[in-house]
């Protein structure tokens, strides 16, 4: 497997204030990485620093061997997806127009767009024939998340980020979306998922390697199994125990 995204020496200052404090990982093509983490523990810093709407103050973001200042908006746009909890469709455009943006914008003719738009409403269980011609308000919030999924893949990006995206959603809905998700990333195997969520159970369902930040570092990067049998520090162990209490209140 390739390495898709690195980052070296990354940091990031806002005035003195550091958030990211030299971050140095790697993920590989195919991987679905979680990012765990306390409120302001600068998860979605280090995403946004990913598709560059962050800049770092220091140090470089490797993307597919290419430093990411280095790319242009488009390449960038089709190569990296991004979801995040405020969905963001357009209220004006049905689904399918919201679906085929990227993909407009880069002039794919419209019966190529139409197929694949198509093939991702089947993919997200919503069939072309009842939900395309729907405006987001005729969606329930767990369709326009999954519509909000299916944009981000339409250009067939390498790597889609998602920050909360399933933060606002009900339990069922949310257990339902994360299935669904597991079930994408199985059918494109050489994907690569960036995914944040404050929540243990998420992290741990979801990801190949969850990686567990705490004030701009990374507290453990590693697979689920490796974290759960060996905690790297106190703070990683503390956050198990949080999760063991929780679950004993249900017995
Ligand atoms: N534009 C900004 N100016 C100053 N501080 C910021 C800015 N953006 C984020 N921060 C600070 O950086 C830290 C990390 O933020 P963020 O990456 O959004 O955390 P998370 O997504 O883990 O909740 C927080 O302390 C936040 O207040
Ligand atoms: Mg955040």
């Amino acid at each position: 497997m390739t390495e898709i995204i690195k980052f070296d020496h990354v940091t990031k200052r806002y005035g003195d204030k550091i958030v990211i404090d030299n971050l140095n990982f790697s993920i590989k093509t195919g991987e679905f990485i979680t990012i765990l983490g306390t409120s302001g523990s600068g998860k979605t810093t280090t995403l946004k620093m990913i598709n560059r709407l962050i800049e770092p103050s220091s140090g470089a973001v490797i993307f597919d061997g290419s430093q990411i200042d280095q790319l242009d908006e488009i390449t960038l746009r089709r190569r990296i997806g991004y979801v995040v909890q405020q969905i963001g469709l357009f209220p004006h455009q049905i689904v399918e127009e919201n679906i085929a943006i990227v993909p407009k914008l880069l002039n794919w003719d419209k019966k190529t767009i139409k197929a694949r738009v198509s093939e991702l409403l089947s993919l997200i269980k919503l069939p072309y024939d009842q939900y395309a011609k729907r405006y987001p308000n005729e969606l329930s919030g767990g369709q326009q998340q999954r519509v909000g999924v299916a944009r981000a893949l339409a250009a067939d990006p390498s790597v889609t980020l998602f920050d909360e995206p399933f933060g606002a959603i009900d339990a069922i809905t949310r257990s339902e979306l994360q299935e669904e998700l597991l079930t994408i990333h199985k059918t494109y195997p050489n994907k690569t998922f960036v995914f944040i969520t404050h929540d243990i159970y998420e992290a741990f369902k979801l990801g190949t390697r969850v990686m567990i930040m705490d004030e701009g570092k990374i507290a453990q990067f590693d697979t689920p199994e490796a974290i759960l049998k060996k905690p790297a520090n106190d703070f990683v162990k503390r956050l198990l125990d949080t999760a063991k209490n929780q679950e004993s209140l249900w017995g």
